[in-house]
């Protein structure tokens, strides 16, 4: 069965915690995505309020860093209680550093790509990671439409690593419904982030079981 990670950017803030209590007991990761208004034009939000919802949950925090050089804030996310920190291959020199830093953590690592990154400059990285991010939007706002190239990514990723013997779950994030969530699960994705879809829904609980 395919994972949930809903993300936290379309809940209503003033109500965060309350809205993440709505789904937590069907969902298995909470996606959390920090943007600086540098690596994308939007700024959402930072440590302080990982810091604050982290007492209320157990789950896995799966912190989204769309930020450049996030080799500056791994202490910092980790101090605020990320369990696993995704950092994107486009926003840094030395995405090794960056892999290194976050394990040294005892976090699991994640590297993501924008839709128009090739696959394959991951390919220095698939063995020393946990996870890959596929992004299905250009990184930046929820509620975009799902961009098809990300399933030639996901099978690509998913036959990469049958082939070489490894263990990185891939995740997909952006545009994500009971159909596109389909397509990437099919295709090899074992996570689904899903933002608008779930918490825009009267029934979350619902679209969450559709997605599953
Ligand atoms: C986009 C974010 C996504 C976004 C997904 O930069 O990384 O996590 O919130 O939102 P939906 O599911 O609405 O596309
Ligand atoms: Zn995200």
């Amino acid at each position: 069965m395919v994972k949930i990670s809903p993300s936290i950017l379309s809940c209503d803030f003033a109500n965060l915690k309350n809205d993440i209590d709505t789904v937590i007991a069907d969902i298995d990761y909470i996606h959390i995505d920090v943007m600086d208004g540098l690596f994308v034009n939007n700024i959402s939000f930072g440590i302080p309020v990982i810091k604050s919802i982290r007492p209320h949950f157990t789950k896995l925090f799966d912190t989204h860093l769309m930020i450049v050089n996030p080799e500056r804030y791994i202490d910092a996310f980790s101090n605020a209680g990320a369990d696993l920190i995704t950092f994107h291959i486009e926003a840094t020199e030395d995405s090794n550093k960056v892999i290194n830093m976050i394990h040294e953590k005892g976090l699991k690592a994640g590297i993501s790509l924008r839709p128009k990154t090739k696959v394959e400059e991951l390919i220095p990285y698939l063995d020393k990671i946990e996870l890959v991010l596929v992004m299905s939007v250009e990184p930046g706002f929820g509620g975009q439409e799902f961009d098809p190239s990300a399933i030639e990514k996901i099978k690509w990723l998913k036959e990469y690593k049958m082939t070489h013997n490894l263990n990185y779950e891939i995740e997909v994030d952006g545009g994500i419904n009971d159909i596109t969530g389909k397509l990437c699960k099919d295709a090899g994705a074992d996570v689904l982030v899903s933002g608008s879809y779930i918490f825009k829904a009267v029934n979350r609980k619902e679209k969450i079981e559709l997605l599953k």
